[in-house]
């Protein structure tokens, strides 16, 4: 019954598990997760039965970003561990199957980075400087910056050094962004891809993939206005910072790079753009993957969803590319959260449930029971559709944004620069619950560097592990039914998919079905393996997904 896709595109319909290293699992009880408590939990993440592990930043970093602001891209934090400690897990992990993508941070390095240091005691006009963006400053005696672009954690875009010139910086002030019109960025960064594709490396995450290619003539242009929240980015290409076109050219030499590995390695390009434009970060001859971030910025609500997986599969199969679905990840208030909002329109949308959850904080009208039940439902759907899916690490236990932990203890620059006034995403980031018992939920014997909240105790691995109705068991559950299930990368709306519910059969006969509420509807004919909630009455209950297979399961 299954269908193995060949060696080479095991990425295509790969379930990729990311893991946020600093609060997986901490093996040496400083608070901190690391590379030992990976190993440590291999065994559960073969268990959850997934094909690859996406590892946030590991590298040194005073983590000023949560490690997206890199010292050394070819090193391990000593905090984290060593690189034997990643060639051990990388060892494990393909010893269970499971393939490994690591993150790469191209944007920007962080202010400790050798080529920073060396250019903050070069001299204007240097070739140290020449890596970085460094301008003159306006005005008589260049004390304003040179444009007015805003950071995207808030503040301006440009710092001052002490010998007059600015620095250009896209998020936080210790991460200088990278000039990638420099042949030794590029080449440098040729050679950290390889470095990790030797070490074993199967892949590649690329952080803001749509940055890298700036226009920094002169004088610099205005940003055109930003997309309400809730809209799509627009549809760019003369964008003086964002999408622009020549950022291909830079994927085409990654490219060589990745195919000169068996197999190929892949990339995935995080890209906030314009749907039509994502396509190109996708192809073949690019990173050969993007994320897709429709169904994550999507309302809990039938026609939405339903143009969200229309629009993509159609993408998918005009550029060849398969299509990927993500509904929560390090940067984003955890789903079910999102869907534990009363109903408004546009809620749902992560920007507006994080400015929501700033003035409501743990307000009684947000309906916990209703956000799991719609979240479990969301992941069924999600996994039975053609393509990757991308879950982040905690979401397979159900777990909430932890939306009150106290400003003093918020780590996220977004909250820091912007005054307080951008909640952050410290929320989505509290290390995971492992043990109901013991202390710090059994991440670390410390405490864990993020406060856990009490309500992780039942939510904890542990308990789970013992209900075959937890959501745990549902995630293990759903990864075993598709990856017996697993088929061609097409599907086939069903005649029951109206304003209330979405129907579609996959090739072989798998079929998925999901209620948005409110009122309960029949089931297809067939046999249902597995149901995101009761089925009372052998009816589809509200806020409910089921899959159901033409027989009975062997
Ligand atoms: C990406 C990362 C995010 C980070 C930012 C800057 O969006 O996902 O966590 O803060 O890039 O590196």
């Amino acid at each position: 019954m299954s269908r193995r896709p060949a060696a080479a595109d095991w990425w295509r319909q790969a379930v990729v598990y990311q893991i946020y290293p600093r609060s997986f699992a901490d093996s040496d009880g400083d608070g901190v997760g690391d590379l030992g408590g990976i190993i440590s939990r291999v065994p559960y993440l073969a268990s959850l039965g997934i094909d690859a592990v996406w590892l946030s930043p590991f590298y040194p970093s005073a983590r000023v970003d949560g490690g997206y602001d890199v010292d050394d891209y070819r090193d391990v934090d000593p905090q984290l561990g060593t690189l034997a400690d990643f060639d051990e897990m990388t060892a494990r992990l393909h010893g269970c199957g499971i393939k490994v993508m690591i993150d790469i941070v191209p944007n920007h390095t962080s202010d400790r980075h050798a080529w920073f240091r060396e250019a903050m005691a070069a001299p204007k006009g240097s070739p140290a400087r020449d890596r970085y963006i460094f301008r003159d400053g306006q005005g008589p005696d260049g004390a304003q910056p040179p444009s007015d672009w805003p950071s995207s954690f808030g503040g301006p875009a440009w710092t001052r050094v002490p010998d007059g010139q600015w620095y250009l910086h896209m998020f936080a002030a210790e991460q200088p962004d990278l000039n990638w019109a420099s042949r030794e960025v590029r080449d440098d960064f040729l050679a950290t891809l390889r470095f990790w594709s030797d070490r074993g490396a199967d892949g590649f995450r690329v952080d803001v993939a749509h940055g890298l290619a700036k226009n920094l003539a002169e004088p610099l242009q205005p940003l055109p206005a930003e997309p309400d929240p809730g809209e799509q980015p627009v549809r760019h290409g003369a964008h003086p910072l964002w999408d622009r076109d020549e950022v291909h050219d830079i994927y085409a030499e990654w490219r060589q790079v990745f195919n000169q590995y068996d197999p190929p390695r892949i990339g995935v390009a995080e890209a906030w753009v314009h749907p039509s434009r994502r396509p190109r970060y996708a192809s073949p001859d690019g990173l050969g993957q993007a994320f897709n971030f429709d169904l994550l910025e999507a309302n809990w609500e039938c026609g939405e969803f339903l143009r969200v997986i229309t629009d993509n599969l159609a993408d998918a199969q005009q550029h060849g590319a398969s299509t990927t679905w993500v509904l929560s990840n390090h940067d984003v208030v955890r789903h079910a959260t999102r869907y534990a909002l009363p109903a408004q329109d546009h809620l749902s949308s992560t920007r507006n449930t994080r400015a929501w959850l700033l003035s409501n904080g743990t307000s009684p009208e947000l309906d916990r029971g209703l956000g799991t039940r719609r979240a479990r439902a969301a992941t069924l759907l999600m996994l039975a559709l053609p393509g990757s899916a991308y879950l982040y690490q905690g979401e397979e236990l159900g777990l909430h944004e932890v939306a009150d932990i106290p400003a003093g203890l918020l780590q996220d620059p977004a909250f820091l620069r912007s005054g307080g006034t951008e909640k952050g995403r410290d929320g989505c980031r509290v290390p995971l619950p492992w043990a109901s018992d013991r202390p710090s939920f059994g991440f670390s014997t410390a405490a864990a560097h993020l406060p856990q909240p009490a309500w992780f105790g039942p939510l904890s691995v542990e308990p789970q592990e013992h209900d075959p109705a937890s959501t745990l068991a549902l995630y293990r559950q759903a990864l075993r039914w598709r990856a017996k299930l697993q088929a061609a990368e097409s599907l086939e709306w069903m005649p029951g998919t109206n304003g209330q519910v979405l129907h579609f059969r996959r090739p072989g006969g798998w079929q998925c079905v999901t209620n948005f509420g409110p009122r309960a509807v029949p089931l297809p004919r067939g046999t249902v393996v597995l149901a995101s909630s009761p089925l009372p009455e052998g009816l589809l209950p509200a806020d409910t997904t089921a899959w159901i297979i033409p027989h009975a399961p062997q």
